[in-house]
This record gives structure tokens, sequence and C-alpha cells, in this order.
């Protein structure tokens, strides 16, 4: 699949958190093959190394835990000083475990309540002064229980929701200069989320009948989101969260016999 044409990121710099693996790697990996220079940050060093030489030798692979304003902030001024004023930040450091509000300590909720909101706070209040002016893109990555609540899932309800907030509110505070929008990506094969919330199903979901497009997504679509947000042809989106999930946020879309309930 390719719909953006080559050269199209050309000389902007994408700073990605969270981007050593899964959905936000890919999104790393996309921008770069579009021409970004591009930095990924992970908390574990090892890990970032090997993201950024998976992603290419112009890539910067830096250790920060989104939860650490001041090394988030250290490491957007490292990728701005090595790569240049930022043009584009995705905060997608997520934290997620499958368990009843009533097994979840205080420090458990906290814990996917700072990744997730508090860390992508630090990372768009941390790189205000770094980006590019006028034309800067932000990208929360949000998730579907942002608005639909899924038991076993409060904290990261909780979490998702206050991004779609922050992301509003931002959009509001930040322009006309720079941009701010989310993409909600639904259930995604080849996630560490979906193989937590979907133990045992095949990689890619297989058929997924309660689906609208019958199937889970792809990392790869959800990159393509983050680069129309990106691109000039989003040049009057902010504000949206975007959902890239193939209409599973509609409902269950089963369909079922259509002589049910049909009186003979
Ligand atoms: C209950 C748990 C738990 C579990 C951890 N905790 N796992 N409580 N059930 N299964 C509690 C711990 O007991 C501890 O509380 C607190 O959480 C912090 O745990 P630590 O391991 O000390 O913290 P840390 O090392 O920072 O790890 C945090 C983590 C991590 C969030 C739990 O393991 C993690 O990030 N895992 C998942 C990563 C992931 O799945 N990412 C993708 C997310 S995608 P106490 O009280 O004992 O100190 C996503 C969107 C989904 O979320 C959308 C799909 C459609």
């Amino acid at each position: 699949m390719s719909t953006f044409r080559d050269g199209l990121l050309a000389g902007k710099t994408a700073f990605v958190a969270g981007g050593t693996s899964g959905i936000n790697l890919g999104i790393a990996i996309r921008f770069a093959q579009l021409g970004a220079r591009v930095a990924v940050v992970g908390r574990d060093p090892a890990k970032s190394q090997a993201a950024a030489a998976s992603i290419g030798s112009h890539a910067l692979g830096l250790a920060a835990d989104v939860r650490d304003c001041a090394a988030i902030r250290s490491a957007l001024e490292q990728a701005a000083g090595e790569l240049g004023p930022l043009d584009i930040v995705v905060s997608g450091a997520a934290g997620n475990f499958v368990a009843p509000a009533l097994r979840m300590s205080a420090n458990g909720f906290r814990t996917v309540i700072d990744i997730d909101l508090n860390g992508t706070f630090n990372v768009f209040r941390g790189c205000h002064d770094l980006l590019v002016r006028p034309g800067a893109s932000l990208i929360a990555i949000s998730a579907g229980q942002a608005v639909n609540p899924i038991t076993m899932q409060a904290h990261v309800c909780a979490a998702k929701a206050g991004i779609n907030q922050l992301v509003r509110v931002l959009a509001m505070e930040w322009g006309p200069d720079i941009r701010v929008n989310g993409i909600s990506p639904g259930p995604i094969g080849g996630t560490e989320g979906m193989s937590r919330l979907a133990p045992g199903a095949p990689p890619d979901g297989g058929i997924q009948e309660w689906i609208a497009l019958k199937r889970w997504g792809r990392i790869e679509e959800v990159a393509e989101s983050a680069v129309f947000l990106s691109s000039p042809a989003a040049s009057y989106v902010t504000g949206i969260i975007l959902d890239c999930d193939g209409g599973s946020q509609l409902g269950d879309a089963t369909r079922r016999d259509p002589t049910q309930g049909v009186k003979s």
C-alpha cells in the first residue's frame, strides 16, 4: 500500500514518543520513507537504538520516559538540536493491562494515566518552543476507549478521554501556527495492545463480522492517517480525533438474517 507521493515529508523533522514499537514505530518508519528525519523515543535505550536502526541510518534513537518531564524535554531538545526544529510531534507512548477496577491499585490506575495522559501533556508542552512555526503538526494517539467505555479498562478509558480533550484545548490555544489532532486506532493487528485485549486471536485478527470493514486494521493504515494529518492536505484540520478503525466505533455491524422478524 502506498498512498502518498515519495518525498512528501522531505526536509521535515519528526519526533515520535513511544516510537520504538507497534503503531508508533510504524508511523516513524512511514515518515522516514516519505523523506522525514525522524527521532524515536522510548524508555529502554537498547530498544530505542534498535528501532532507530530499523528505520534507517539517519534516524535518532533516544531514551526517555514520557512520565519524566525533564527527561522528555531533554530528548526533544536533542532531537531538535541534531535534526532541526520539529515539524511533526507524535505522542503515542501507552500503558495497558486488563483488570477490573477492584483489582487495580491506586498506583496501577495512576501509572496508565501518567504514561498516556500526563505523558502526552509532557511531550506537547515540552516541544512547544522547538516547533517549526507556522505549520507544525502535533498528533496524539488515542483509542476508542475514550468514547466507548469497556470493562477492565477503567484506566485506559479515563486516560484516553483526557487525551481527546487535551487535543481540543491545545488546538484552540496553539492555533493558528500549530495544528493539534489525535488518531483513534481501532483494533490493529500485531500490536501489544491487541495481544493483551484479545489473547489467542490470530495476528491479523481473522474475519471480524462485528466491524463494518470486517477485519482488524494494519499498523501501516494508521501510519497513513498520521501522514495525512502531517501533510498540507490537512492544512485546515485541527482539534479532531481521526478514527482509523474500520468503523469499529460505530457499533456491532454483524449482518443478520434478513428474513428474521419478517412475517410470512
Ligand atoms: C493489576 C497491574 C497489572 C495487572 C501492572 N499493574 N500490571 N495491576 N493487573 N495486570 C500495576 C502494578 O501492580 C503496579 O501497582 C502498577 O501497575 C505499576 O506497575 P509497574 O510494573 O511497576 O510499572 P511499569 O513498569 O511502569 O509498567 C506499567 C505497565 C506496563 C503499564 C503496567 O507493564 C505496560 O506498559 N504494559 C503494556 C504496554 C502496552 O500494552 N502498550 C500498548 C497499549 S495500547 P502497585 O500498586 O503494585 O505498585 C492501548 C490502547 C488499546 O492501551 C486500544 C486497543 C483497541
